[in-house]
């Protein structure tokens, strides 16, 4: 089973995600064969989401972000049942901008995987080594990617329904530099090693790289960004993992 999927980050109105969500609802009927799809839209979108592609829908809805606590005073936060209740199935941790811009460290990321993994969600827990680790050559990378990991999984009660996202920093968004396969290989062969239920790589997928890197050993599926934001582009995505 491939994972292919997308967080649509701080883009989308709730209008905007219900459109995207009904072209995925027809694309992918009562399920993509071997693959799995999901989507992340901006909490104000997750109901929206859920509720036009349907709560039993074979794409799963997914929020960005959560807090480790199930409710109390943590203004601005959203719990896991909260995310739960509004249509989420999996969450989405730690991904490095979160990590950059809003303090999330290793042990916020562990706290908040043990709470989505003790709610029943699914983990996707983002590590990846940044542009300075990797100058510094491939085993600080994969070390660097690898004490992520293990902080994230440090504890959990069943690691083996965590996926894992690799998305090595100097890779993501618009200035991010597309991975050559040899730059992310070493790295996503060492995350293989992990007992968990999955290993994505995300930074710069798009439709002209992702068949060559659904064929790296190691890769269980893709996170993707800007490339899956049209429902279209998404959508040839899915036909592509599928083939
Ligand atoms: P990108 O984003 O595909 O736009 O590079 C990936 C990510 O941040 O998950």
């Amino acid at each position: 089973m491939l994972w292919l999927g997308t967080s649509f980050k701080m883009t989308k109105t709730r209008a905007e995600a219900a459109a995207y969500a009904a072209r995925l609802k027809e694309a992918v009927g009562d399920g993509v064969e071997g693959v799995r799809p999901f989507v992340i839209p901006s909490a104000t979108a997750i109901a929206t989401v859920a509720d036009t592609l349907g709560r039993d829908s074979p794409a799963l809805v997914g929020a960005q972000n959560t807090h480790w606590a199930d409710s109390g005073a943590w203004t601005g936060e959203i719990s896991v049942p909260q995310a739960a209740d509004a249509g989420a199935r999996l969450i989405e941790i730690g991904h490095s901008e979160r990590r950059a811009h809003f303090g999330e460290s290793d042990a916020t990321v562990r706290l908040k995987t043990a709470a989505v993994l003790r709610h029943g969600l699914v983990p996707l827990v983002c590590v990846g080594e940044s542009e300075e680790t990797r100058a510094a050559g491939m085993a600080s990378a994969t070390a660097a990617v690898l004490a992520q990991a293990a902080a994230a999984l440090d504890g959990a009660a069943n690691p083996r329904h965590v996926l894992i996202a690799y998305e090595p920093l100097w890779a993501i968004g618009e200035h991010g530099r597309e991975p050559r396969p040899q730059d992310i290989a070493p790295v996503l062969a060492e995350l293989a090693q992990l007992p968990v239920r999955g290993v994505l790589y995300g930074g710069s997928v798009n439709e002209g790289n992702a068949a060559g890197l659904l064929r790296l050993p190691g890769v269980d599926g893709l996170f993707v960004g800007r490339a899956a934001w049209d429902a279209e582009a998404y959508v040839r995505l899915l036909a592509m993992a599928a083939s």
